[in-house]
């Protein structure tokens, strides 16, 4: 099984795809061990209990300093034996110590399609905001294995969205969610779960077709 790991910081409506997909018998060898949320008022930690699911908050103001919520934070990790992060909407910025260890096994879902609209600072209603002030006519989102950096790391899938003129940041976001984000981060965990996801020598990610295929 495929332990995996599911962090959040808010509503939770990508964790929820998840789960709803695990529920429907769709993601075969995921193991949901743990919801892990920094915000004790994330209600992204009511659906893991809803979903009888381990929720977990681990929040910096609960520590001393960063150094402490990172040691506690790899604790939690370590003691599920994780094999892969999930950030559904995760606003914590991860320790490189963690990336390394978990190179190539942490995922994230960015709701752009990288690299537009992405890096420092941009995220949220931001990334919305952004691509209706240029113009863009297609929009979408990105599942990408995390790095060092801000949105850099290999990227595993992607789905456009058109933008339509009346738009706003909010009816754009909820679109790009509904059309994108809740399928590409779960489809993304299958295909890793199936062991069809790989990085290559340049960085570059390849799918390997399923079996049969
Ligand atoms: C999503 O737009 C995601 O792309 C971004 O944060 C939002 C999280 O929404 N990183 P939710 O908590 O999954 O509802």
């Amino acid at each position: 099984m495929l332990k995996t790991v599911v962090m959040v910081s808010g509503g939770g409506t990508n964790l929820q795809a998840i789960l709803d997909r695990a529920a429907r018998g769709g993601l075969p060898g995921v193991e949901i061990t743990a919801v892990i949320s920094n915000n004790p008022g994330a209600y992204a930690l009511k659906r893991a209990e809803k979903a009888g699911v381990e929720a977990l908050c681990i929040s910096p103001k609960a520590y001393p300093d960063r150094g402490a919520f990172y040691a506690a934070l790899g604790q939690a990790l370590d003691e599920r034996h994780t094999d892969l992060i999930v950030l559904a909407g995760c606003l914590v910025v991860l320790p490189e110590e963690l990336v390394r260890r978990y190179r190539n096994r942490i995922i994230n879902i960015h709701p752009s399609l990288i690299p537009s609209f992405c890096g420092t600072g941009c995220y949220g209603l931001k990334v919305h905001e952004k691509a209706l002030e240029r113009g863009v006519k297609v929009t979408g989102a990105t599942v990408h294995f995390v790095d060092e950096g801000t949105d850099t790391g290999p990227i595993i899938l992607q789905k456009a969205v058109e933008v339509r003129q009346e738009d706003t940041p909010e009816t754009l976001q909820r679109r790009v969610m509904e059309e994108a984000e809740w399928e590409i981060l779960p489809e993304a965990l299958a295909l890793i779960a199936q062991g069809r996801v790989s990085v290559d020598e340049t960085g570059r990610v390849r799918i390997a077709p399923a079996d049969g295929e």
